[in-house]
């Protein structure tokens, strides 16, 4: 019975998971705290210079997460042009202006708080790990999850830069298509593949987490409504059973 609930509150998460083409899998675990905690902070640090996350508050991730509002604080605040840290109830606004962004990467620069319900998080666990070196480009990398992305590689010196190789297919119309066959890495970063991977997984796991702060308190509401409706069936059976006793 048990499993069967579980099974039944993960389904959604199961329909999301399966969306897109060629992806990397990442298992995603919302009771993972350490984890998440991990991830809010790569993308404080890596992230909310251009993106913002504008439907999330820092106290209600240190509230689902377990952290004080000091160590929210700490951990996970921004600094404003004064140097002060953000106050734990403020959203988590981008720190560049849109105008800004417009003219530096030639587009708008998208928020990233439901950005996981929208993309699935194979599909960002694969983006972030999959640019590539690509002269033509004006930010220098291309990207396998996302072709001719305006976004740089801003976890190049963790990851290191990787060489992308292509093999050239001609399909039944006589079309030349470039087939993806896997990565080279020609410049090593600070971190090992694993260790990268492990890295960008907490990352897209705290991605879905923003996605909808409220699975975490919905799920274990879901076990509770089901379980209700169990006894109350009983109890309705029973009730039958009590009122039609004399009519037979
Ligand atoms: C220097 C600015 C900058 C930083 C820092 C940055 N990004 Fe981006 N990002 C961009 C730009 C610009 C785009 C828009 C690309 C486009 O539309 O071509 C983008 C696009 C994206 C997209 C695709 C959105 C879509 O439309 O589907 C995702 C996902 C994303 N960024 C995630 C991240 C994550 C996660 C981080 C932190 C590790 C990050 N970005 C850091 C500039 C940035």
């Amino acid at each position: 019975m048990k499993k069967l609930l579980i099974a039944l509150c993960m389904l959604p998460g199961m329909v999301l998971a399966s969306s897109g083409g060629h992806l990397d899998h990442v298992a995603i675990d919302l009771s993972d705290k350490e984890s998440l905690k991990r991830g809010a902070q790569t993308f404080v640090n890596y992230c909310l210079s251009c993106h913002g996350a504008d439907y999330v508050r820092y106290n209600r991730i240190g509230r689902d997460l377990g952290m004080s509002d000091e160590e929210v604080t700490a951990m996970i605040s921004t600094r404003d042009a004064k140097g002060d840290p953000s106050k734990p109830g403020e959203l988590m606004k981008v720190a560049m202006n849109n105008d800004y962004a417009k003219t530096a990467f030639g587009t708008k620069i998208p928020g990233l708080s439901v950005i996981a319900r929208a993309r699935g998080a194979d599909w960002l666990y694969t983006y972030l790990r999959t640019f590539y070196v690509d002269e033509s480009r004006p930010t220098g990398v291309n990207n396998i999850a996302f072709p001719d992305v305006g976004m740089p590689h801003v976890l190049w010196e963790l990851q290191g830069l990787q060489k992308a190789k292509f093999v050239t297919e001609t399909d039944a119309d006589g079309n030349e298509q470039k087939i993806f066959e896997g990565m080279e890495l020609v410049v090593p970063g600070k971190m090992k593949p694993e260790e990268y991977d492990a890295y960008v997984a907490d990352l897209v796991n705290f991605m879905v987490y923003m996605g909808e702060p409220m699975q975490m308190e919905r799920k274990s509401l879901g076990v509770w409504v089901l379980l209700f409706l169990f006894v109350f069936t009983v109890i309705a059976y029973l009730l039958k059973k009590e009122y039609w006793k004399d009519v037979h």
